[in-house]
Order: C-alpha cells, then sequence, then structure tokens
C-alpha cells in the first residue's frame, strides 16, 4: 500500500495540536472532571473529550483506516490495515494534578509495522514526531540519543504500575538502577520518556506499558539512534510491534549493561 507519508505527519500534528489545546483550555479555563476506571486508573473527562476528538477526525479523514485508543477501543490488535494507535492524555496523574509534563501521543502502523509517530506536550510545547527511514525531530530539530554515556552516569527513567500488587521486583529493580547508575526519573509519561531517550535528556528507559503509551514514542526514539529491546518476558499476547512489556529502549553502548542491572530473580 502506497502512503502518502507527508501528508500523514501533516494531519497527525495537526490533530495533536489541537488536542493539546483541549488539554490546556481544561486546565486553565473549562476544568475537567475525574474518575477512576478498573477501581484504581485515573481517567479524567479530558481523556475522554480528546479521544472523541481524535477518533472523529481520523475517521473523517481515514475511513478505511482503523483506530486502537486507550479510551475507546483498547482490545484492538494490528492487521494490514493502517492502525492508529492513540493515548489522548499520556501522563493523566500529572494532567490531574496540574503538572506541565503531559503528552498525546499518536502512532501509525502499516502491515503490523511502526510507520509514524507525533508526540505533543503541549504545557512544554514540544512536538516530537518521526516516520520510518527518516529520523527523529524535536520541533523541527533533529534528535540523536547520546551514546557513550558510562553506566555510573546514565539517567535512567521508569514507571510504576497502577496496580500496586507485585511490586517486589520493580523495586529491586529500582535499588539496583540507583546503585549503579546516576539516578532514575519517574516523570510520569511514557510517551515523553521514550522522546527524552531520543533527544539525550535520559540515557534509558524501562517499564512494562501497553500499546498505546509507546506506539509513537518507540518509534521516535528508534529513529534517533536508541536500540529497543526487553529487560524480561513478554507475557501479553499484543503483536511485538505494539507490545510494551518488559520495555528496555536506551543508548546502544548500554544496552547490554542495563540488561544485567535490570536482570533480578
Ligand atoms: C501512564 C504513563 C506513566 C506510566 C504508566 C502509564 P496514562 O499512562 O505513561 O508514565 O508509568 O505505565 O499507564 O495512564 O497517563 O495514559
Ligand atoms: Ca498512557
Ligand atoms: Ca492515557
Amino acid at each position: 500500500m502506497t502512503l502518502n507519508t507527508d501528508k500523514l505527519l501533516a494531519f497527525a500534528k495537526r490533530i495533536a495540536s489541537h488536542a493539546g489545546t483541549i488539554m490546556v483550555e481544561a486546565r486553565e479555563k473549562k476544568g475537567f472532571s475525574a474518575d477512576y476506571k478498573a477501581d484504581h486508573e485515573l481517567v479524567t473527562s479530558t481523556d475522554l473529550a480528546i479521544d472523541h476528538y481524535l477518533c472523529q477526525e481520523l475517521i473523517a479523514a481515514y475511513p478505511d483506516h482503523r483506530i486502537l485508543s486507550e479510551e475507546s477501543s483498547p482490545n484492538l490488535s494490528l492487521d494490514a490495515v493502517p492502525t492508529w494507535v492513540i493515548d489522548p492524555i499520556d501522563g493523566t496523574v500529572n494532567f490531574a494534578h496540574h503538572h506541565r509534563h503531559v503528552a498525546v501521543s499518536i502512532g501509525l502502523y502499516v502491515d503490523g509495522q511502526r510507520l509514524l509517530g507525533v508526540v505533543y506536550a503541549p504545557f512544554l510545547d514540544e512536538c516530537y514526531w518521526a516516520i520510518k527511514g527518516q529520523g527523529a525531530y524535536l520541533n523541527g530539530e533533529r534528535l540523536w540519543v547520546v551514546d557513550g554515556v558510562s553506566l555510573r552516569n546514565a539517567l535512567v527513567a521508569t514507571g510504576f504500575p497502577y496496580q500496586k500488587n507485585a511490586l517486589e521486583k520493580l523495586i529491586k529493580r529500582v535499588s539496583n538502577v540507583l546503585h549503579q547508575c546516576q539516578d532514575v526519573r519517574r516523570n510520569g509519561s511514557a510517551a515523553l520518556d521514550l522522546c527524552w531517550v531520543a533527544a539525550g535528556r535520559l540515557q534509558a528507559y524501562y517499564e512494562s506499558v501497553k500499546p498505546w503509551d509507546m506506539a509513537a514514542g518507540a518509534l521516535i526514539a528508534v529513529e534517533a539512534g536508541a536500540v529497543l529491546g526487553r529487560y524480561d518476558e513478554v507475557e501479553s499476547a499484543w503483536p511485538l510491534e505494539i507490545n510494551g512489556d518488559s520495555l528496555l529502549v536506551c543508548a546502544p553502548s548500554l544496552y547490554d549493561a542495563m540488561q544485567q542491572v535490570l536482570a533480578v530473580d
């Protein structure tokens, strides 16, 4: 299938930008309400409003494409049909607490492969994007992973699941990172963590996340020169290209060392 990637990118950036406007207006003017899904996971009226907006735009522009969305279609998988993988707000807890580290994430998969990713952080006015094979960018500036940093000087980000029933291994891993790397960051947006590896602000990021958390950021990180692999087993049934289980994304020279740091019993 031949797709016009420049047109797709312009479209994805436009809807990401408007999604950002919805976020900013909700926080600064209109307000929002908060609720919990599955009893423990925060979701705001703005997550749902942005989901609605993005889906409407996608259906109108690309009626033959499919949408895998955290809020409205989380169980769809990939096939040959172009599939948009969207997270209306990545960093909902940050959003609800008036932090600025929040993003909308839009990825496009074709034939099961990552083709395009846009991550827009409206409170920081940072728009990250990548097209497969064409590099990664932040507001028009080409991004490159910062490689060659020693493990001792590596700044490493991670995140923690909403459900707190299996924290033992997770805490061991954080302890290893604290002992062997420079420091740990828990910034609250997986999509931005991946973009920050791409931008050289972090040397590594690891976490088990869902497809919509990593769909766009994974391409942006890889296009900036990061290595994408796993620090533990893949347990969920998602195809590997959108499977966020045990995700380890880092500067190439750190990959083997990080795998050892994160190996726990
Ligand atoms: C969450 C954020 C967070 C990560 C969680 C995700 P949400 O996404 O990306 O950084 O640690 O695993 O679920 O719920 O804000 O879209
Ligand atoms: Ca998310
Ligand atoms: Ca979300």
